[in-house]
């Protein structure tokens, strides 16, 4: 259990460093907390949050469980879609955006929730979503 938690907290280290964690990483991560490649692996496929190539500048991720589902993460992606101008699951022609869904990230009490780059935004809706993205730009 321990090792799973250095595991993610390696690789949550290495995407927020790089933008993704590369194969060369990925065993070397391995090596260091004495887990199998395919093990390693696995969990950086399986998390959303972790990526083994480089999809754009910033990554922005719409949770679209029960909870935000009921609070609008559906208009909030198809707004986030037509304000740049792409398709989940896609990064936009200048790489500075890739969007996607997510699965639930805890912050259900304050749906709708998205992540940019790791952090958190809460009750989000479209002012909000200009106001981040201004930022961003
Ligand atoms: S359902 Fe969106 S944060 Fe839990």
């Amino acid at each position: 259990m321990i090792a799973k938690k250095v595991l993610l907290n390696e690789l949550g280290k290495e995407q927020k460093k790089k933008g993704f964690v590369s194969k060369k990483k990925l065993k070397e991560i391995a090596k260091n907390v004495c887990l199998p490649e395919s093990e390693v692996f696995s969990a950086a496929t399986f998390y959303s949050f972790l990526s083994l190539e480089k999809r754009a500048k910033h990554i922005i991720q719409v949770c679209n469980c029960p909870s935000s589902h009921l609070h609008g993460s559906d208009r909030i992606m198809k707004y986030l879609e037509k304000k740049l101008k792409v398709k989940a699951g896609h990064a936009t022609k200048n790489k500075l955006f890739f969007l996607s869904e997510t699965s639930c990230v805890g912050l259900c009490d304050k749906a709708p929730a998205i992540i940019i780059d790791g952090k958190p935004y809460v009750k989000v809706n479209e002012k909000k979503i200009d106001k981040i993205l201004r930022k961003l730009k």
